[in-house]
């Protein structure tokens, strides 16, 4: 493009064609069809470059969770930050909004989750958690043969102990290594090399393989197809002995972090059965693992709790997030930790040894603080509360329709579950979920004015996610549009 083409008069369809590159695309899908250009948005609707308005039952990215109303007072807060300071690092260096925010973040977060590490988005954030769960057994063995050196040494130099303690840090760092993660089936964690190896899907992991080394997956907590004579208790049984027998065949000295959403997206919506998190907790203690909450999507409220941690007492060391901190107003995430991971860090010479450019940009903090506010003033978490029972109860209706399977979720997070068969459960192939899919609900969903997302990466569900400022409008909106384009996909699935 030449200095004279300003942005103003830029052709959109066109320059999008040529020039820009969509995530997860299929761009030859464009060659001859227009690209959908969205231009504004206000409270759970969007509109695009023809003036069409969409319900986004997406939130965009399951992560607007304020709704796109609030432009104005988080425009203001931004352009405020620019104006005092418009970046500094967290390389070093502290500022007034990363520290404030990270004492938000923390009063907010439930437990001794104190501390909080800065990044620039979801797969930062699940990269950084596992690089730091691999330090921390290395920062905690050098710290242990180090207490001990110091404990025996009462006879030596003050020179001699010296020498002696970073022999011990050497044999530490070279014996107490772990660095092996365990996620869940199915489960999306990101698209960086190391969140892509957690991700426990094989059709994203499998264009870059090799992958990080070395990531184990265990069994998902979908109940829908599991035998129906199969008590809630047997079922969580079923799946902390999965859990306990991977760790075993792993080595449980090289595993350094179990991985896991509190309500898992990927998939469509598996809520964890009664006992499963205090069993996952019992198993990580027992095998001195560190237990991550990744809570990109099911934080700030998406559950109707501030963190779904604190909704299924999960008791996790490390909480990834992402999204909802600035209900995507700005690209930024964060590692909190407890104190108990924190502390081999805040000794001596230990250091982290993670840094990203942008982790805590001040603008970011800015708007992510007003995020919170907003949501604390606007009582978005209690409205979650409050209305996702008339929300569940708006989506079951659509369980009278003969393709839908199963309706499952919490807080203002569902899936619905595409069957051929309700009796069976009987799923579609991979050709039929490219044509009903792709090929029809999609489409037809997009056509009519709502935006949700079908998703086959495991049984075929369509996502729903609306912004949390959404109302029984929506809920009858969204519910109404997505049951008659799923009967009409019916009439195609008999035909
Ligand atoms: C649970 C979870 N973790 C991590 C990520 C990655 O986040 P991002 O897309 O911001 O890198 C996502 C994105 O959807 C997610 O759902």
């Amino acid at each position: 493009m030449t200095s004279t083409e300003s942005a103003p008069t830029v052709d959109l369809q066109r320059a999008a064609r040529e020039h820009l590159w969509l995530h997860f695309t299929r761009m030859g899908g464009y060659a001859q069809a227009e690209v959908p250009i969205i231009v504004r948005g206000d409270g759970c609707y969007l509109e695009d470059s023809n003036g069409k308005r969409y319900l986004d039952a997406l939130a965009g990215l399951f992560s607007v969770n304020i709704g796109y109303g609030f432009g104005e007072e988080m425009g203001e807060a931004a352009a405020a930050q620019m104006r005092e300071l418009p970046f500094y690092t967290n390389w070093s260096y502290a500022h007034p909004r990363a520290i404030e925010l990270a004492s938000e973040v923390a009063s907010l977060a439930p437990g001794d989750l104190n501390r909080l590490f800065f990044v620039s988005g979801g797969s930062e954030a699940v990269e950084s958690a596992w690089k730091l769960a691999r330090q921390y057994y290395s920062a905690r063995g050098e710290r242990r043969h180090a207490a001990t050196v110091v404990s025996t040494a009462s006879t030596l130099s003050t020179d001699e102990a010296a020498v002696r303690v970073d022999e011990a840090r050497a044999v530490a760092a070279g014996t107490e290594r772990r660095w092996k993660a365990i996620s869940r089936h199915v489960a999306y964690h990101g698209t960086t090399m190391g969140a892509l190896s957690i991700n426990g899907i094989p059709a994203l992991r499998m264009p870059f393989e090799p992958l990080v080394p070395d990531v184990l997956h265990v069994r998902n907590t979908n109940r829908y197809h599991r035998p129906a004579e199969e008590t809630e208790e047997e079922f969580t049984r079923f799946l902390l002995d999965d859990l306990e027998h991977t760790i075993e065949t792993a080595g449980p000295q090289t595993v350094a972090m179990v991985i896991m959403e509190p309500v898992q997206n990927a998939g469509g919506a598996f809520v964890a059965p009664a006992g499963y998190w205090r069993g996952v907790r019992e198993i990580c203690d027992r095998y001195e693992i560190l237990l991550c909450a990744d809570e990109v999507i099911c934080g700030f409220g998406r559950l109707g709790a501030w963190f779904g941690s604190e909704l299924y007492d999960i008791r996790p060391d490390l909480v990834t997030c992402a999204k909802g901190l600035s209900s995507s107003y700005a690209s930024i995430g964060a590692v909190i930790a407890s104190d108990r991971v924190m502390e081999p860090f805040l000794e001596g010479s230990s250091m982290y040894s993670h840094g990203i450019t942008f982790g805590g940009h001040p603008v970011q903090a800015a708007v992510a603080l007003k995020n919170i506010e907003i949501m604390k003033r606007e009582r978005i978490v209690e409205h979650v509360a409050e209305e996702q029972g008339a929300f569940r109860a708006t989506l079951e209706q659509l369980l009278d329709l003969p393709i839908v399977g199963d309706v499952r979720g919490t807080g203002f997070f569902y899936a619905v579950e595409l069957v051929k068969d309700q009796e069976t459960k009987a799923g579609f192939d991979d050709e039929e979920c490219e044509t009903l899919l792709r090929g029809f609900l999609s489409p037809r969903l997009f056509e009519r004015g709502l935006i949700c997302r079908a998703d086959d990466r495991g049984d075929p569900v369509v996502q729903i996610s609306p912004p949390l400022v959404a109302e029984q409008e929506q809920f009858d909106e969204l519910t109404g549009i997505l049951g008659d384009v799923l009967a009409e996909a019916w009439t195609k699935v008999k035909r």
